[in-house]
């Protein structure tokens, strides 16, 4: 297969990976940022009747977006036999309903964006709740894989007599699997949202696990608080220091050393947003989704048949 992938800024290591999964080029790109705030974007390589695949995490969406559809575009513009995206954290995907009336469901539009310049799209632990499945809202091909195996692997070889604790029922899912690959026991903790930096966490009947080491498992470590007031609540009922492991690395106004000084022992993430807690490798895994997809043939953009917008 002729294969190229191209990096958009911060993403090298990742595109790096994956390129080297296929023994595919990695081609030149330049994006461009103009004193007036606009973005230019720039390929520098012949992607022409090949089969383009391009690196870019959403965290951060709203500055990325622009950029990133005007290099699939430039990348169509140059005849690219099909355009995927991997997007090893996918953004918007918590803003799955609306919360207050004259909102609207974020998530879909985001979907409809993406859908509409890509053929297909691969991602890591999108946060599927109240939308079920990615192709409720991505009218493309698409791939969501899963850490579960790779943090169990973690575990296995750095914690010793694990518990493994979700802090709300929507980590259920993670930490349900993670729990299952491991055979360590689980429970899941009951958390009410105050406000975007504001948590309560109800933590049951945790004492009879004080001789188990306490792992916290969550999708995504944004503002922390969700892991900083489940780590003070184990803190009060006598449990050992808890590592925490989160999947996306987000970390918006709050770093590792918050969560040490909270009372964690270890922070540990996924590698699917760089960041200095990152341990767990998932290129390989993003990778083998990526093969199962790049042998689609180029989307038919007259026939939408999903993702229509509410
Ligand atoms: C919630 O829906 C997610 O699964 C995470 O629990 C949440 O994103 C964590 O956010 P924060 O770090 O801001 O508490």
């Amino acid at each position: 297969m002729n294969i190229v992938v191209l990096a958009m800024p911060g993403n090298e290591s990742m595109a790096g990976r994956i390129a080297g999964a296929f023994g595919a080029e990695v081609g030149a790109v330049r994006v461009h940022r103009f004193p007036d705030g606009e973005s230019g974007v720039r390929i520098d390589s012949d992607v022409a009747m090949r089969r383009v695949v391009i690196v870019c995490t959403l965290d951060r969406p709203d500055a990325k977006l622009v950029p990133l559809l005007l290099l699939a575009a430039a990348a169509r513009g140059r005849d690219a036999a099909t355009i995927g995206l991997v997007a090893p954290y996918l953004a918007y995907m918590r803003q799955d309903k609306r919360f207050h009336p004259g909102e609207t469901i974020s998530a879909r539009h985001f979907a409809h964006w993406l859908s509409e310049s890509f053929d297909w799209l691969v991602t890591a632990d999108a946060h599927l709740h109240r939308i079920p499945s990615l192709s409720e809202v991505y009218r493309i091909p698409n791939r969501n894989v899963h850490a579960a195996p790779a943090i169990a692997a973690w575990l296995r070889s750095n914690v010793t007599r694990p518990v493994l604790i979700g802090p709300d029922e929507e980590s259920a899912q993670w930490v349900g699997e993670v729990a299952r690959l491991t055979s360590a026991p689980c429970i899941v903790l009951n958390k009410v949202r105050d406000g975007d930096r504001a948590v309560r966490v109800t933590v049951p009947d945790v004492e009879r696990w004080r001789d188990c080491t306490p792992v916290l498992v969550d999708d995504i470590i944004s503002t922390g608080r969700t892991m900083i007031e489940t780590i003070a609540h184990l803190r009060r009922a006598a449990l050992p220091p808890p590592v925490c492991v989160g999947v996306h690395a987000v970390f918006a106004g709050v770093t590792a050393v918050d969560f040490l000084a909270a009372g964690a022992s270890r922070v540990v993430t996924c590698d699917t947003i760089p960041h200095p807690t990152n341990a767990i490798a998932l290129d390989a895994t993003l990778a083998a989704a990526v093969r199962e997809l790049l042998p689609l043939p180029k989307c038919d953009r007259r026939n939408p048949t999903k993702g229509l917008l509410p």
